[in-house]
């Protein structure tokens, strides 16, 4: 077997370690597993890149260089990604995905600097400037979409008058140079379209508000994707262009399920500025005079004790507050008393997909205590209580009841179906999508001010003491 033959074999193998990874990232008991498939898959195949060697038996350039690249590039992404914080999940995987879209811009660059006084077919110029485009729109998003996310910026949307046709110029304007560089491939029109794309995906990316920013990063991370793709096709990498169409489709894939979740199109998480109009007031005063119930841990501790099912309805507030662990001691506790308990996770609650999945697997929650949506909605006219611990949108009844709401057609957990309803929150503050809950004025619905990690501390004391 020569090496080549050798070589795409081991690419072969490491695509299907990707696509045996993608299934097993569909559930969470695999989801680990899954993670260190692709691991393997990708050490195959950067290992095997570096015993490559063209037609004229010439091996790999610069190999110092390279291995220098990969050495810093651990040190920086392994603590980076040890140590994050739940809760900056979204923004590491932003800077990660940017860096990827840079790194297929770049390769695009240099591939052309080789390829534009050779005259290649039209096709050949397209997907290397197309590669250009994309990656560098992802790259410079992704920045912007990082510096929102971490609050080194307003995570408000940025408007101003004109945008979408500015944005639009921009987006013809790159387009019109593309053309110009296949009739006549020059560099200074390609260090124009870089400069163009550069702009492009930062005016993108302005009018996305900070908590519709998940969505545009899963959307970059496929504009990655068809980048290194792009790439691939590029350098006649076979790996390169598995693996950036498995990230170009299932990136696409993820942002419409996403949409799809919260109940919106995905033009309008683009190009709506949601969140920058915020309706509901922040310390509780209403104009109607309207007051909600609260109560105190030891009122609720009583209610949760002597119920026989307790459905827990976890939302953004539970990873704000850390309080995964203490949610499950909550829950341990009351089992101990006889009473059912399961948690309902809404596909879209927190901030990232799969956000509650992965907070309560850290705290060892079993696979078997988490339902998905349906089901649980199934069981919640039979639940004594639901308690609602840092979740307001995927909980607000709003969603099916007012066409008005910004809200409606998003699917909801129907806590309002359960006998009583508590809330843990901290204040009278909206959720992400800054409108009021009716369910927190509801005659049945009971508050519980404060941090959530605070207050099921004290309804654990206050559960084990009934
Ligand atoms: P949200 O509607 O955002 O509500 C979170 C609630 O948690 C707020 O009412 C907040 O009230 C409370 N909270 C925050 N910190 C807290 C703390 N330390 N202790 C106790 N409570 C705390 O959350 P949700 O129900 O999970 O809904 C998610 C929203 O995000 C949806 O609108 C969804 O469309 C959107 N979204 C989701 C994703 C993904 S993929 N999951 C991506 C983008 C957007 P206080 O401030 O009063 O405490």
């Amino acid at each position: 077997m020569s090496r080549t033959t050798l070589i795409d074999l081991l690419y072969l193998v490491a695509a299907t370690t990707f696509l045996v990874a993608l299934k097993g990232l569909g559930s969470p008991k695999r989801a680990r597993v899954g993670n260190i498939v692709a691991a393997i898959g990708m050490a195959i195949a950067i290992g095997a890149t570096f015993f490559y060697q063209d037609a004229d038996g010439k091996g790999l350039a610069h190999v110092n260089l390279m291995v220098l690249g990969m050495v810093i590039g651990t040190i920086v992404a392994v603590p980076a990604a040890r140590f994050v914080q739940m809760t900056a999940m979204p923004q590491l995987v932003a800077i990660f995905n940017g860096v990827g879209g840079g790194a297929a811009a770049l390769v695009s660059v240099t591939e052309f600097m080789h390829i534009k006084n050779e005259q290649p077919p039209t096709y050949v110029v397209l997907e290397v400037l197309l590669g250009v485009l994309i990656g560098t729109v992802s790259f410079s998003g992704s920045a912007i979409a990082y510096a929102k996310l971490q609050e080194l910026m307003t995570g408000r949307p940025i408007t101003y008058p004109g945008q979408q046709l500015i944005n639009a110029i921009f987006g013809v304007g790159s387009l019109a140079i593309i053309v110009a560089l296949l009739v006549s491939p020059s560099m200074t029109f390609l260090w124009v379209l870089l400069a163009l794309s550069f702009i492009l995906g930062i005016a993108f990316v302005l009018p996305i508000g900070g908590a519709d920013v998940p969505v545009l990063i899963s959307l970059l991370n496929s504009f990655t994707g068809l980048a290194v793709a792009a790439s691939g096709f590029t350098i006649g990498s076979n790996v390169l262009i598995v693996a950036g169409t498995l990230v170009g489709a299932s990136g696409i894939l993820l942002t419409r399920m996403m949409s799809k979740a919260m109940g919106r199109s995905l033009a309008n998480v683009l190009f709506s500025a949601f969140g920058s109009n915020v309706t509901a007031s922040g310390d509780g005063a209403r104009e109607d005079g309207r007051t909600v119930r609260s109560g105190t841990p030891d009122d609720i501790g009583v209610l949760l004790a002597y119920a026989s099912k307790v459905i827990i309805i976890p939302g953004y507030g539970l990873a704000v507050a850390q309080a995964q662990h203490v949610v499950r001691e909550l829950a341990d506790e009351l089992e101990k008393k006889g009473v059912e308990v399961f948690y309902a996770i809404h596909p879209v609650a927190g901030r990232m997909p799969g956000h509650m999945n992965v907070l309560l697997a850290e705290a060892n929650v079993p696979y078997e205590q988490l339902r998905e949506m349906d089901e649980a909605n199934s069981e919640m006219s039979t639940a004594d209580v639901a308690l609602v611990v840092g979740a307001n949108d995927t909980v607000n009844p709003a969603a099916k009841a007012d066409p008005s709401s910004p809200i409606y057609g998003m699917p909801i957990i129907n806590a309002d179906q359960a006998e009583s309803v508590v809330f843990l929150k901290r204040s009278m503050r909206p959720g992400f999508a800054g409108i009021e809950n009716e369910l927190l004025f509801d005659p049945k619905t009971v508050l519980l001010f404060g941090d959530a990690k605070d207050t099921l501390t004290k309804l654990v004391s206050a559960v084990t003491n009934s």
